[in-house]
């Protein structure tokens, strides 16, 4: 065999082993590859090897050195694909602007709205002071959202214009419907199918026709609270307030009663709470009127209860000093980021 034709078929192998090891995608595809080429019994270098027998006696040296050459850039062939397969990314391996050791790009991840997260925690604290949480509708007859609560028609409170009458569900429904103006509504509905004793509390939207300002927004949340049993006081009422407003802020907190007017309460106060030495307004809160009890079947002879209706915004808004109440709304996640 001549030398020239020896070397012709080494270096056809190995063009050939280069493209079949430069271009196994996987391991498997590598292995198949090395048993072709590189494989002891039958491999095409082991094939290659017997030819060099056949070269004639002068070109033996030249010819077993050359075999030896491709030998090793076949070994080498298969090195590099095998390391190449081994690390972690195979498609950035080759990409020298891949750098492995970079900290990477952090996933934005979302969480839950302020106003759901202090709605979430006033529930966990009014629940440790036995209260459950009831949910009512928000669409609502005229009877729940005034008549109930001893709000009469000539009562200002019940001007269409201070309220959301809803057209179409009045012909739907048998009277007039609004969206709820307060959570209130909800005590009748708890009432109207509990026998005393009542303790819950019930979080929801409410609906005003008010101008969004940067304490007014047309719809907003609020807590309401009512307990119903023998004997309740007022320094129940206060007791209550002061432990969830406690928990709530955090630190030493003050109540203070000021005298007010609800037609529902009798007597009304206004509740505002000391922190970080400032008042702040909270809602209102009163006994519940003898007219209420009645409206839904109790007797006032024998039971009494607080009721009280606080605004969520208002209490999240000043915990963490937000100034403005919109911001609630607005959705700019730069501002609900930080919550
Ligand atoms: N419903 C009242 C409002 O929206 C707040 C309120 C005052 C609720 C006194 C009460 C209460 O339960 O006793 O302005």
């Amino acid at each position: 065999m001549a030398l020239a034709d020896f070397v012709a078929d080494l270096d056809a192998l190995l063009t050939a082993a280069q493209q079949s090891f430069g271009g196994a995608a996987d391991k498997a595809t590598l292995e198949a590859a090395r048993i072709e080429y590189l494989g002891a019994k039958n491999g095409r270098l082991k094939e290659a090897q017997k030819g060099l027998g056949k070269v004639d006696g002068p070109d033996k040296p030249a010819a077993g050195k050359r075999f030896n050459e491709v030998k090793q850039a076949l070994d080498a062939l298969f090195a590099d694909a095998e390391a190449r397969l081994a690390a972690p990314d195979a498609a950035a391996a080759g990409d020298p602007t891949f750098d492995p050791t970079e900290p990477g790009r952090r996933v934005p991840l979302g969480h839950l709205h302020p106003l759901t997260q202090t709605i979430e925690e006033l529930k966990e604290i009014m629940g440790r002071l036995g209260f459950s949480v009831v949910q009512g509708p928000e669409v609502e007859d005229e009877w729940h959202n005034f008549e109930a609560l001893n709000i009469p028609l000539s009562h200002p409170a019940r001007d269409p214009l201070e309220n959301f009458y809803l057209a179409t569900a009045e012909k739907l429904a048998s009277g007039p419907m609004l969206l709820r103006s307060q959570t209130s509504t909800v005590q009748i509905r708890v009432m109207e199918k509990t026998k005393p004793p009542v303790r819950i509390i019930s979080l929801g939207r409410v609906y005003r026709p008010d101008d969004a300002d940067a304490t007014h927004y047309p719809m907003f949340h609020q807590i309401e609270g009512l307990l119903v049993d023998r004997g309740v006081t007022m320094a129940d009422l206060k007791s209550v307030l002061r432990l969830f407003a406690i928990s709530y802020f955090g630190g030493d907190v003050h109540i203070r009663f000021r005298p007010s007017f609800f037609p529902f309460t009798e007597p009304s106060v206004e509740v505002d709470m000391l922190w970080n030495d400032r008042w702040i307004e909270m809602g209102g809160a009163g006994m519940v009127d003898p007219n209420v009890l009645r409206a839904v079947g109790y007797d006032p002879e024998e039971v009494t209860g607080f009721a009280f209706g606080l605004g969520v915004e208002r209490v999240c808004a000043r915990k963490y000093q937000v100034t403005d109440i919109r911001e609630f709304y607005h959705n700019d996640v730069r501002f609900l980021a930080q919550f």
